[in-house]
């Protein structure tokens, strides 16, 4: 049994069901979509869609419609809602990007004021920008193990919570791309936010499996009013396919889905919707049955992959830092930096997560049929020509003055203004008219509206005589854009 005590009959797959009921009796289309259930259709990619194309139909008989769900979808929604332990859950087809958008949209309205999580998805930037609220951005902790962004601090929160009056939301993102957590801090900030009258939003974009035992914790059971995951990251979900949850006192479910509505097209991907009733299903099964053989397995294949000499797997020595075991980040102990490390590995046919000037991420499949032997052989392969050798990080953090910062500008006043490009030395003292963002760790140096600095410039050059990729800006020129009137 998973975490959550599940009410419903979680075999069933009512969407899934509907489909291929309905593909078996070889309909004759007369509708949308042009392809006609894929007999209509390019030669050249036919083989790959032919199948698939069988059940991607339109709102008919039986099949429901994602925006007023009463039947199929109406069901694979509320197994979906059972199996996580909330009020309400929603497929989403155009990714966590949507769910952010709609979920910040629905809880907050014009001018009240947010406490944002600085190196957050620009999804949930671009909501705050979108719902015109105030911002308040909070800098998450460093990991000094993974030399990554961790998490944000409770002691920060209350800060911002002594600092800021009439808070309405807190939006985090739980876990980190690297799968980290913080359950108590995260615990305590839920706790205290709701003492304050505020709701917690959290983007869980890469916890959607957290529901599973021997998992880090997920924001619902710690009490987020609404938590958003990407199943298509972890879960077998098709891409883009996601959740929203809803389990809120203060959240109209009304809301939500006028934002969903609004948000999303009018004719969603039913493959996609499918994808997510079968991988709720799935995870279902790994629920009921524990996951214990799949973390057997990962275990073991870490085992072997720190055996490898060339390379180390980290993971944070913070005792209060959980790491979802699917997120496996590997640092080089060989000549190669991070990225030279993924090429190697792309050699051999492995293609990673992701790369930095120190690690590579892998992220692991949900199953206990992978086969770790047949990767460990070919990364073996691949680095048996470079020599180990003790290699330190490359530690490209650098402290921040403020852990609060609120925008000089709002929003709204932004639109007003116009942009200019300038150097680095003149823009001190004006309003950056952009968000400058060192990868890693990714957390912002400066975000549109905020007053640029000496100490913003200063930590500017530092990243980039570390030879950081930045986003935004011309970073050869030292140059980024200011607003002016
Ligand atoms: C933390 C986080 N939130 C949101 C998103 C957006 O998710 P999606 O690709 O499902 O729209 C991502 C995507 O990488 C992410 O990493």
């Amino acid at each position: 049994m998973g975490k959550v005590k599940l009410i419903m009959e979680q075999t069933h797959t009512p969407l899934f069901d509907a489909l291929d009921k309905h593909a078996k009796m070889r309909p004759l289309s007369m509708h949308v979509p042009g392809h006609k259930y894929g007999q209509v259709f390019s030669s050249k990619g036919y083989p790959y869609f032919h199948k698939l194309l069988e059940i991607d139909a339109t709102e008919l008989s039986g099949l429901d419609d994602l925006h007023h769900p009463e039947g199929a979808i109406l069901e694979a929604q509320a197994l979906l809602a059972d199996l996580y332990g909330v009020e309400k859950s929603y497929f989403l087809v155009n990714g966590s990007t949507v769910g952010n958008l709609s979920m910040i949209l629905a809880a907050c309205s014009a001018n009240d004021t947010v406490i944002v999580q600085r190196n957050s998805h620009k999804s949930i930037l671009n909501g705050v920008r979108m719902a015109g609220v105030q911002p308040v951005f909070v800098h998450p902790t460093y990991d000094q193990d993974v030399q990554v962004a961790s998490f944000v601090s409770f002691k920060t929160i209350r800060r911002a919570f002594d600092t800021y009056q009439n808070i309405k939301a807190v939006i985090l993102t739980s876990p980190n791309y690297h799968g980290m957590m913080n359950k108590m801090e995260l615990s305590k900030i839920i706790t205290y936010a709701h003492e304050h009258g505020a709701v917690v939003l959290i983007d869980e974009a890469h916890g959607a499996h957290f529901m599973l035992e021997g998992f880090p914790s997920s924001a619902i059971t710690l009490g987020a009013d609404m938590v958003v995951q990407s199943a298509h990251k972890t879960l077998p979900a098709m891409t883009m396919g996601s959740f929203l949850h809803l389990n809120s006192y203060f959240v109209k479910p009304e809301e939500v889905e006028y934002y969903l509505q609004v948000l999303q097209s009018s004719s969603p991907s039913y493959p996609i919707m499918a994808s997510l009733d079968l991988a709720r299903h799935y995870l279902a099964s790994i629920a009921k049955n524990g996951p214990n053989k799949i973390l057997e397995k990962i275990k073991g294949f870490i085992q072997q992959l720190d055996k490898i000499p060339q390379i180390k797997v980290v993971k944070s020595t913070n005792q209060e830092v959980q790491t979802d075991v699917l997120k496996v980040t590997i640092l080089s102990r060989c000549e190669l930096n991070g990225y030279q490390l993924q090429t190697v590995f792309e050699e051999q046919g492995i293609y990673t997560e992701m790369a930095d000037p120190n690690n590579i991420l892998f992220v692991l499949p949900l199953t206990d049929a992978f086969d770790g032997d047949g990767v460990i052989e070919k990364i073996k392969q691949g680095l048996w020509e470079y020599k180990p050798l003790l290699r330190s990080f490359l530690d490209l953090h650098n402290e921040e003055v403020d852990t609060i910062t609120p925008l000089a500008l709002c929003y709204n006043e932004i639109k007003g203004y116009n942009k200019k490009v300038v150097s680095f030395r003149e823009a001190v003292g004006n309003i950056s008219g952009e968000m400058i963002i060192p990868y890693p760790p990714g957390i912002p140096v400066l975000m549109e509206g905020e007053q640029v600095t000496e100490r913003h410039i200063e930590i500017l050059n530092t990243y980039i005589n570390t030879g950081a990729h930045i986003q935004g800006g011309d970073m050869r020129k030292k140059y980024i854009k200011i607003l002016y009137k």
